[in-house]
């Protein structure tokens, strides 16, 4: 299952918003055949394992991340494929959350495959969170917040400069990582000060590029900073207050490309984003943003870069104004993964509500 994980994420960038899927195929303890899904619309895991397999694939045991598809989509139902392989036993870390997509389990079962469910599950869970998501509550988008820190939780020194806090393996991750949600965001003061593009430019070239999004509530960000600038390249949208929606400021960043959404609250703009077809959103800071966000609970999982530097009290803080709670009283964070980035150490957690259980 290890290894079907493993295939899966190269997809990252390119499948979603369908999920992640891997799978291998193994006989007298041997690995004959592995795929994943590497295409939105373009064929499922367990085919291309299967076909890899070839005859062998009769009796063998198929190990994949998800629950095989039941239903015809772009695809043939993956189900049936399996069924026609003649294969003996299938081993799925997670049931397909997609009701029109669900059954494959039940359908192999009736036809004498034994199946096993669970194997590695929170894993399985973790790598496709927003595809989860979506299917839990399709009314906000999967939010997660990457933040890179010092050792004493700061995301810029004490005159607002935060490049470069993490490292160059840091920064080309990020890279990576952006190329899997539909959106980037910052707040308006991080835009502002840092004059990002918030554009992927790594080795990895996302299917969709994702949308630009900028939380500025009375419209300061500069129409001839880079992100207006780029706006009929890659979308933009600012989301401002309703009063700052329809003045001179929203004018004239509507005139170079960008979409001016007005809401009265971060919910409300996720809401919106939402609707718009933004199923999955990477928050970029700053620390205010970031603050409000987790305040009003709409945070699903936090990226955080450590980096081994310490810049004082007076450097911007990671997150401002979230409520300070009685120890007991504090949620802990599901650990999802750790792991060194250079210098800098990579934590992502996932908050309680977002488990795979739920
Ligand atoms: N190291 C890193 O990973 C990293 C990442 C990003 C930024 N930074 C640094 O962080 C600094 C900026 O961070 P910051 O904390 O000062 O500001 P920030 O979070 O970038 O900006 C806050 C923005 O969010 C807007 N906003 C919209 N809705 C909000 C709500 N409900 N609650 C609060 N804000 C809301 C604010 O509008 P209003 O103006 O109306 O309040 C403001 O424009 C810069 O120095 C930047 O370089 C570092």
């Amino acid at each position: 299952m290890a290894r079907a994980l493993d295939l899966a994420w190269r997809g990252w960038g390119r499948v979603h918003p369908n999920p992640l899927v891997g799978a291998v195929v193994l006989a007298g303890g041997e690995l004959i055949g592995e795929g994943y899904h590497a295409e939105f619309g373009g064929p499922h895991a367990e085919p291309q394992a299967l076909r890899m397999a070839g005859d062998r694939a009769r009796g063998a045991t198929v190990v994949v991340t998800l629950e095989p598809c039941a239903h015809t989509g772009r695809q043939p139902p993956c189900a049936a494929a399996l069924l026609a392989a003649g294969v003996g036993r299938v081993v799925i870390a997670l049931p397909d959350p997609n009701p029109v997509a669900a059954g494959g389990a039940a359908l192999l079962r009736t036809a004498g495959v034994a199946v096993d469910i669970g194997l590695m599950r929170s894993a399985a869970a973790a790598q496709n969170a927003a595809f989860l998501h979506h299917h839990r509550d399709a009314g906000r988008p999967f939010v997660a917040l990457k933040l890179a820190t010092s050792i004493d939780g700061r995301i810029a020194d004490h005159s607002g400069r935060s490049k470069w806090i993490s490292g160059p393996e840091a920064r080309e991750w990020v890279q990576w990582l952006r190329a899997g949600f539909d959106a980037i965001a910052v707040g308006g003061r991080t835009a502002a000060a840092d004059d990002p593009s918030l554009t992927v430019r790594g080795a990895l070239v996302p299917r969709v590029a994702p949308r630009r999004v900028i939380f500025d509530r009375t419209l300061a960000l500069p129409p001839d900073g880079a992100l207006a600038r780029t706006a009929a390249d890659v979308p933009v949208t600012v989301v401002a207050a309703p009063e700052a929606a329809g003045g001179s400021r929203a004018a004239a960043l509507r005139a170079v490309g960008a979409t001016v959404a007005a809401a009265g609250s971060l919910r409300e703009a996720l809401a919106q984003l939402r609707a718009d077809g933004v199923a999955s959103l990477l928050v970029e800071g700053g620390g205010r943003l970031a603050g409000a966000l987790l305040a009003d609970g709409l945070v699903d999982r936090l990226y955080w870069v450590q980096s081994p530097l310490l810049l004082g009290e007076r450097g911007v803080p990671a997150f401002s104004g979230i409520p300070a709670p009685a120890l007991d009283d504090a949620a802990r964070w599901r650990v999802v993964e750790r792991r060194p980035l250079g210098a800098d150490t990579l934590l992502v957690v996932d908050h309680p509500a977002c488990s795979p259980e739920s």
